[in-house]
């Protein structure tokens, strides 16, 4: 083991990210909080209910937590269902709550960046099919400028769009819904369907209302930066010399990663079973890159399963570590590869996601290490690497497995609201303060990983 440090440059972006739904609590006038209400969708029929109560004054406790970190960034959502409860009916004091959330960010060195959609969607629009057909596009547009000018004093980096693969996978494809190894009987997320067509239409409309919101924002705010936050996973064959696994995974990989990716970049959307479709405004509407990355796939051919998943199922390799409920394997060098993987496109990354779920906190510590060490070795490689914003500030509703995932560096007690920072915060709170990794920190909090990430 030698003696060394890793050092992070200078004006790295530190902090956490967080979604509206998922902390604000009451979110009444949203299609997830409606999905919630039926049994049967959320794990153990649980509820967001109070969340994390950022509505209350659960925000400003964990933006204390976030500063005592030494954070200077942070990555939240907004909720249209809020700021726009009817068609074009403006909720002022909603948006005055955004914006006394955003100063207080700023008044504690925290720089936000905004999200404009992280999966839910106001009931009024998703009674009207929200993003399975085009209306949705001017809708969404108008929504994003109205939010962008009552916010624009105090932020200019934005998130228009939270993983559209994601979104239209867990809400129109059962087979595949954000599980690695059972069948859902449904999409898990609403409106849970089961059309790939509808998926992919889903998609291209997402582009669409991307494009749109990019050219809304530039004109409200020229400085601003705006791009988009992508899932990416790796998919692996299951048996690497297997043609079939290998064709299997190499097929996922192009559904879920590079599809959408690509149109972001060329504008034209490879629709799969479909013709080509140019999305108008999308080509080079794109500022920076917003990677979410956890985990890895291991991908096995199956005859049984056609159509959804063209042949691919995902396995567990008992072998392999994985984090709580079988989230995901834990693979940190998808991090890098992913990266890599980004730079090719020539755009600043901005790392938007990565985490795990671990309730007790016996795998967070090792995870961020490891995790973060790929990152500086991405820029030793001279990757244009912008931040870091860990999955997540505090505990929070995790969707459809609502309260039984834990991501938070904040324990929270959600009967009492009462919350704690995990020993994995206070090692993350030494990194954001001092920019740096070194031995001695490794002894301290992982010490089984000092020869890993420092060889002799
Ligand atoms: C989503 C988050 C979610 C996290 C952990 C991401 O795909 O953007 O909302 O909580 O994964 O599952």
């Amino acid at each position: 083991m030698a003696k060394a440090t890793m050092y992070f440059p200078p004006d790295f972006k530190w902090g956490a990210a967080t979604a509206a739904h998922q902390v604000e609590g009451n979110n009444t006038n949203n299609d997830w909080w409606a999905w919630e209400q039926t049994p049967g969708h959320i794990s153990r029929d649980q509820k967001s209910g109070l969340a994390a109560d950022w509505w209350g004054d659960g925000f400003e406790r964990d933006l204390d937590f976030a500063a005592q970190m030494g954070h200077t960034a942070h990555r939240l959502s907004i909720e249209w269902a809020r700021i726009e409860p009817q068609e074009g009916v403006w909720d002022t004091a909603a948006i005055d709550r955004y914006r006394y959330m955003l100063s207080a960010m700023r008044r504690r060195g925290i720089e936000p960046m905004v999200t404009l959609h992280h999966f839910s969607n106001p009931l009024w629009v998703a009674e009207r099919d929200a993003w399975e057909t085009t209306a949705i596009v001017p809708w969404f547009e108008r929504y994003v400028s109205k939010a962008v000018d009552s916010l624009k004093d105090l932020c200019d980096l934005w998130v228009t769009i939270n993983e559209p693969n994601v979104y239209a996978v867990a809400g129109y494809v059962p087979d595949q819904a954000e599980t690695v190894d059972h069948d859902a009987p449904s999409a898990l997320f609403p409106p849970g369907k089961n059309s790939l067509n509808l998926a992919f239409t889903v998609v291209a409309n997402m582009l669409r209302g991307h494009a749109a919101a990019y050219r809304g924002i530039h004109q409200l705010q020229p400085t601003a930066r705006v791009g988009v936050a992508q899932n990416m996973r790796v998919f692996d064959p299951a048996r690497p010399d297997n043609v079939l696994d290998r064709f299997c995974a190499f097929n996922r990989d192009r559904l879920f990663n590079h599809t959408l990716l690509n149109a972001l970049l060329t504008g034209r959307y490879d629709r799969p079973f479909g013709v080509p479709q140019w999305i108008r405004g999308l080509k080079g509407a794109l500022d920076f890159i917003g990677l979410n990355y956890y985990t890895r796939e291991l991908v096995k051919f199956d005859r049984s399963r056609p159509t959804t998943i063209m042949f691919g199922r995902s396995v567990l390799d008992p072998n392999t570590p994985m984090s709580d409920g079988n989230y995901g394997e834990l693979y940190p060098l998808g991090l890098f590869r992913m990266l890599k993987r980004l730079e090719r496109t020539g755009k600043p990354i901005f790392i938007t996601e990565n985490g795990l779920p671990d309730a007790d906190d016996d795998q967070r510590p090792a995870f961020l290490l490891t995790h973060l060490r790929e990152v500086w070795r991405a820029i030793n490689q001279n990757i244009p690497i912008m931040g870091y914003y860990h999955w997540s500030l505090v505990d929070n509703f995790e969707w459809a497995e609502a309260w039984n995932l834990r991501f938070g560096l904040i324990k929270l007690n959600v009967e009492t609201q009462e919350r704690r920072l995990r020993r994995s915060g206070e090692l993350y709170g030494e990194i954001c303060r001092r920019g740096v990794i070194d031995d001695g920190l490794v002894y301290e909090y992982a010490p089984a990983l000092l020869d890993t990430l420092f060889p002799g």
